[in-house]
C-alpha cells in the first residue's frame, strides 16, 4: 500500500491546474450505455474510479479506450447487463449503470453497493424512481435484479435531492419515449453537465440545475462528444490549501461560479481572494484565520465533499467554530486523525466543535475515505514536522496526481510504498 510523506510546514505558491470533474465524468461515461454509437468524453481525469468505470463498461461488453484524458466508448456485439460485486464494491457510483441498462436492455442485475466508511448510503430513492418508470425489482442474494416489459414516463418526487438518483432516473427517462418529471431533484452542476450530454444524444431535458426537471425521452439516442466540467471539489480543496498557507497561489481551469458557498465562507475567514474575468483564482492566506461555521447542504449549499478540508482549516483558526454535517452520517472519521496531529475537536452527533490551535504537528494518520484523505493531506502540508498519510488509494480515487500537483506549488511530499 502506498503512503504520502509530507514534510512541513509548507508555503504554497505558484500555479495549479484543475482537472476534469470525477463526479461529472462518471455518470456521463455510464450514459454511453444508452446508445450503440461511438461516444467521446474529454477532460476525463486519470483516477482509479475512472479505471473502475472502464473495467465495468468493458465487463458489460463496451469497447473502451482511455488515454490523455480522452475516453472513447463504442458498442461491441456481446453485451452483459450485469455489474458484479467486485466492481461495485470498489466504487459506489457503479450503481449508475442501472438506469441506462434498464432503459436500453429492459434488464439489469447489479450488486447492492452496501455501506462504506461514511455511512449506510442506501439506494431506495433510485429504486423507487425505477419502479415508477415501470420496472419490476427483485432482491436476489445481494443483487438487485430489475426488468421491465414496457417502461413509461412518470412524475417522480424524490424524498431527498439525491445526486445519484437524479442522474440515474434522468438517464433512464431519456430513452423512454414519454414525459418524465423529477420533483425535488438535485441541483448540482454535475446534473447540468449530464443533462447537456443527454440532450446532445437526442433527449429533450429542461430544468436541470433546478429542483424541477422535465425529460422528454426518445426511442433512440445517438453518439456524442463532450468535455466534462472542471472538478469543483478539487478546486475547492486547493482554495482551502491556499487559504491555509498560500502566498499568491494561482488556481487555473476551475469554475469558481460552482463554488459560491465556499467563496463566501473563505472571505469571512479573512483571506485575500481574487477571481479574474477568465475564472483564474488568486489566493493568499491571512495571518489570523477567523473561525467560521459551516453546515453542509445539497448544492448550492456548502458541499459535504469539502467538509473534511474545512475542518483542517478551522483546526488552526483563531477561535471556536462548528461544523454541522447534514448529508452523510458518520462523516467525521478524519477528526480523530486531526486530533492526533494536535487539533482540538469534539464530535457530538452530526456536529464537530473545533477550538483552533496555533500549530498542528506531524503524525502518522490513516485515511478512511476520499475527502477525509484530502483534509489530512492539507493538515500535513501546514503541520510542523513529518506527516505520514496512510492508505492514499482512497485519495487516488478522486484526485488526479495530487502529490505531483502539490510538489509543483512547493510542498515537500513523497509517495512511498509501505
Ligand atoms: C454524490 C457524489 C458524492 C457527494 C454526494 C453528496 C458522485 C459520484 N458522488 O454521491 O461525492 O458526496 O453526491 O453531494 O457524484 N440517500 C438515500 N437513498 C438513496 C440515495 C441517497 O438515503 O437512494 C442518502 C445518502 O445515504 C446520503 C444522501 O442521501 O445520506 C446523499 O446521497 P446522494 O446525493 O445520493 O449522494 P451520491 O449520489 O451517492
Amino acid at each position: 500500500m502506498e503512503c504520502f510523506i509530507i514534510e512541513g510546514p509548507n508555503i504554497v505558491t505558484g500555479e495549479v491546474k484543475i482537472s476534469g470533474s470525477k463526479n461529472s465524468a462518471l455518470p456521463i461515461l455510464f450514459a454511453t450505455i444508452l446508445t450503440d454509437d461511438k461516444c467521446i468524453v474529454e477532460n476525463v481525469p486519470e483516477l482509479s474510479d475512472i479505471k473502475t468505470t472502464y473495467e465495468l463498461l468493458a465487463y458489460c461488453g463496451k469497447e473502451c479506450f482511455f488515454g490523455f484524458n480522452r475516453f472513447e466508448v463504442s458498442q461491441s456485439s456481446n453485451i452483459k447487463t450485469e455489474a458484479p460485486y467486485d466492481l461495485v464494491r470498489k466504487m459506489r457510483a457503479s450503481v449508475l449503470i442501472a438506469g441506462p441498462m434498464l432503459a436500453k436492455y429492459k434488464r439489469v442485475k447489479f450488486s447492492m453497493p452496501g455501506g462504506c466508511a461514511i455511512g449506510v448510503r442506501p439506494i431506495d430513492i433510485h429504486l423507487d424512481g425505477f419502479k415508477k418508470l415501470g420496472a419490476d425489482i427483485k432482491l436476489e442474494e445481494g443483487y438487485v435484479v430489475m426488468s421491465a416489459k414496457h417502461l413509461h414516463g412518470a412524475k417522480i418526487n424524490l424524498k431527498f435531492p439525491s445526486v445519484g438518483a437524479t442522474e440515474n432516473i434522468m438517464m433512464a427517462a431519456s430513452l423512454i419515449d414519454d414525459l418524465t418529471i423529477i420533483e425535488n431533484a438535485a441541483k448540482e452542476p454535475e446534473i447540468v453537465d449530464l443533462a447537456e450530454v443527454l440532450n446532445k444524444m437526442g433527449a429533450c431535458i429542461e430544468g436541470a440545475g433546478s429542483s424541477f426537471i422535465k425529460i422528454r425521452g426518445k426511442k433512440r439516442l445517438f453518439g456524442f462528444k463532450h468535455r466534462v466540467i472542471p472538478d469543483r471539489i478539487e478546486c475547492g480543496t486547493f482554495m482551502i490549501l491556499g487559504a491555509l498557507s498560500g502566498r499568491r497561489l494561482v488556481i487555473k481551469h476551475g469554475q469558481p461560479k460552482h463554488l459560491d458557498s465556499l467563496i463566501r465562507k473563505l472571505k469571512m475567514t479573512g483571506v485575500f481572494l481574487d477571481i479574474d474575468d477568465e475564472g483564474t483564482i488568486i489566493i493568499d492566506s491571512s495571518k489570523l484565520i477567523k473561525p467560521v461555521n459551516i453546515v453542509t447542504k445539497p448544492y448550492p449549499g456548502f458541499p459535504t465533499d469539502l467538509q473534511a478540508q474545512w475542518m483542517s482549516y478551522m483546526s488552526v483558526a483563531n477561535g471556536r467554530s462548528i461544523i454541522t454535517e447534514k448529508i452523510f452520517e458518520n462523516r467525521f472519521m478524519h477528526a480523530a486523525e486531526l486530533v492526533r496531529m494536535g487539533a482540538n475537536i469534539n464530535i457530538k452527533g452530526n456536529k464537530a466543535y473545533i477550538e483552533g490551535v496555533k500549530k498542528l504537528k506531524g503524525a502518522t494518520v490513516m485515511v478512511s475515505d476520499l475527502r477525509a484523505g484530502a483534509g489530512l493531506v492539507l493538515a500535513g502540508c501546514i503541520a510542523d514536522g513529518v506527516t505520514k498519510v496512510r492508505r492514499v488509494y482512497h485519495i487516488d480515487r478522486g484526485y488526479e496526481r495530487i502529490d505531483e500537483k502539490l510538489k509543483l506549488i512547493g510542498v515537500k511530499i513523497k509517495r512511498e510504498e509501505e
